[in-house]
């Protein structure tokens, strides 16, 4: 998990990088580095902390170069440091790596080499890549990194630089994600589009076992075995002024005002001119294929994965198909039974995480179809399914997930409505109801979105806990564990969300005077008994923070604070009832002066099992 950028051309190539830098710290900023090649030879700077630590230190003393690499960190082998920073180099010197990803067998190799005289200095795993090239080379830097990679398992995107061949740039991809940008007398690489988005907008999207050589003058693509490759550059059309704060404090902040229009552009063409069906082109499975679909798994991580939750009640309900819902990095391990008549969805924002795609593999691999729900078109998981249903939130920069969950809820609506017509499980009349109740879903955030304030002034009144907790049943439950995961992640107070039935089993025992429980009562059948629990809680000194949905009255008098969500279905309910929690993680993060789109330990995007 970390952010690589490279550059070959005419122009001061530091400046590129750092640039290029900044549009990859969400990927992690535990570290950053640079190597350069300039007139006293290859050149290496780094930083612990920030890229903004590392401006300071090339503030002082630049590097002066054409050519160079550079690196963004979230620490996996060894502690954030100086020395385990990227780029990394041999005992020569001779050799610059930057490296996402894993080597998983570098503790055989760094033996290997240790007994052959190599002398490591640092705890990474991406040591041992410099010190192999070295010693593999012998006059050719591009059969050197080939060879190399033949004996390193597990994933990685490389970026590899020579003393002895100061023009060549050399680019790997295995498994981790790897863009060349293709300039007029420059050439980039880079983890993501955004990172060479300033220079160029024509990009090759390296696949898993392909290689680039740059030079200033050219882009040659090859497979790992050096088999050259043609290939037709992707023209970028969007603008990367959408990635920037549009007047926010925040990228949070921007994109959580963003989620009425993610929701329309999710819907789109998809809802057909009548309003009454969905229409879903992208889903290429046949009538017969949807027919035959026994059971579902959705896989995901994080907040991806409580989509997964919601989805799973999307499906069950509208579909009549069992659901079971996966975190990702558990799926494989647990020898899930997946058959030829199983449909895997894999949810993902990015599209790149490693747990991810490796039970997208593993689904593929026992024969089932798979569905991507994901954010980026030409993504990994984009690539890798059978059928994709993008997202259309653009792109998300803060690290806590807002418009790319909302998102995937519109998807698995959209989905769960398709897979209903296609099965005949909900009468036509029942779907167009639902549809029309989808339509207004974005107005009604809008109006969520008009009251922020309320959750400013909840935040301000829980920012002083440590403890807190989210209570709700059916729905209600799967929306409170993001709402959880969103304040820990990023105003740092411990909380946990509970199915309100299920506290008296034990965890009533942590319920003392004044700690915060917000409770979600928006699903009408559930109400009596979410009140009951709530009573509960207020019996044993909890202050109960209340949502439920506008009309009713029964919360009322149960909490001490209550904001009304608009109405809904209650199916529909939790595309409107994350946003307040979102803003109040948001409100919390800020009382507590936190880096609201940074927050510490986490990386926007994890390349890494
Ligand atoms: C939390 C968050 C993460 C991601 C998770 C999966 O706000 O963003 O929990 O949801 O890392 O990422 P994707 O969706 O890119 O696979």
């Amino acid at each position: 998990m970390c952010g690589i950028v490279g550059y070959v051309g005419k122009r001061n190539s530091q400046n590129i990088l750092i640039e290029g830098l900044k549009k990859l710290e969400y990927r992690g900023y535990d570290s950053a580095g640079v190597a350069v090649f300039t007139n006293e030879g290859l050149q290496i700077k780094k930083s612990k902390g920030r890229l903004a630590n590392l401006e300071s230190k090339l503030g002082e003393t630049p590097l002066d170069g054409f050519i160079g690499i550079g690196h963004t960190r979230w620490a996996t082998h060894g502690k954030p440091s100086d020395v385990n920073s990227h780029p990394h180099t041999d005992n020569s010197q001779k050799f610059s790596v930057v490296h996402n990803g894993i080597i998983e067998n570098y503790v055989a190799l760094k033996e290997e080499l240790t007994a052959n005289g190599h002398i490591f200095v640092s705890e990474t795993d991406t040591e041992v890549i410099s010190h192999l090239i070295a010693s593999l080379y012998e006059g050719d830097i591009v059969k050197a990194v080939q060879k190399a990679v033949t004996r390193m398992t597990g994933a990685f995107a490389l970026g590899v630089l020579t003393e002895y061949e100061p023009e060549k740039l050399v680019a790997v991809r295995l498994s981790s994600p790897l863009i060349i940008g293709v300039g007029e007398g420059e050439n980039f690489i880079g983890s993501d589009i955004p990172a060479i988005l300033d220079y160029t907008r024509n990009v090759y999207i390296l696949n898993d076992g392909e290689m680039a050589v740059l030079t200033k003058d050219g882009v040659e693509l090859m497979t790992l075995e050096g088999n050259f490759i043609s290939r037709e550059l992707f023209y970028v059309d969007w603008d990367i002024v959408t990635a920037e704060k549009a007047g926010f404090d925040h990228f949070m902040m921007k994109e959580i005002h963003e989620q009425p229009k993610a929701y329309r552009d999710t819907m789109g063409s998809r809802i057909d001119a009548s309003g009454s069906k969905v229409v879903l082109d992208e889903i290429k499975m046949t009538e017969e294929q949807i027919g035959s679909i026994r059971n579902v798994h959705i896989v995901a991580c994080g907040t991806a994965y409580h989509a997964g939750l919601v989805g799973k009640n999307i499906i069950e309900k509208l579909a009549r198909i069992p659901v079971e819902v996966d975190v990702a990095s558990e799926y494989r391990y647990r020898s899930p039974i997946i058959t030829p008549n199983t449909l895997v969805v894999v949810v993902s924002q990015s599209g790149e995480t490693a747990d991810t795609l490796a039970a997208l593999r593993e689904a593929k691999r026992c024969g089932a179809r798979v569905v991507a729900i994901t954010n980026v078109v030409g993504s990994s998981v984009a690539r890798e399914a059978d059928d994709v249903i993008v997202t259309w939130a653009g792109p998300e920069i803060a690290v806590a997930s807002t418009k790319a969950y909302t998102s995937q809820l519109i998807a698995f609506y959209l989905f769960g409505l398709y897979l209903a017509q296609t099965l005949g499980t909900q009468e036509a009349g029942y779907i167009a109801g639902v549809v029309a109740e989808l339509k207004q879903l974005p107005d009604k955030v809008e109006r969520i979105l008009g009251q922020a304030e309320t959750f400013k002034d909840w935040a301000e009144q829980v920012a002083s806990h440590e403890n807190l907790f989210f209570i709700g049943r059916g729905l209600d439950y799967a929306v409170a564990l993001e709402g959880s995961l969103k304040l820990k992640e990023i105003s740092y107070i411990h909380s946990e969300a509970y199915a309100a039935g299920e506290l008296k089993h034990g965890t009533l025992a942590l319920i003392e005077d004044g700690i915060p429980v917000i409770a979600l009562a928006t699903q009408e059948e559930l109400l009596e008994k979410t009140v009951s629990n709530i009573k509960e809680v207020k019996a044993r000194g909890a202050h109960v923070f209340g949502l439920h949905a506008e009309g009713e009255t029964e919360l009322v008098k149960a909490v001490d604070q209550v904001f009304s969500i608009p109405h809904t279905l209650p199916l529909l309910s939790p595309a409107l009832s994350v946003v307040p929690l979102q803003l109040l993680a948001y409100y919390a993060s800020l009382a507590r002066g936190n880096d609201v789109d940074k927050p510490r330990n986490l990386a926007k995007s994890v390349t890494v099992e």
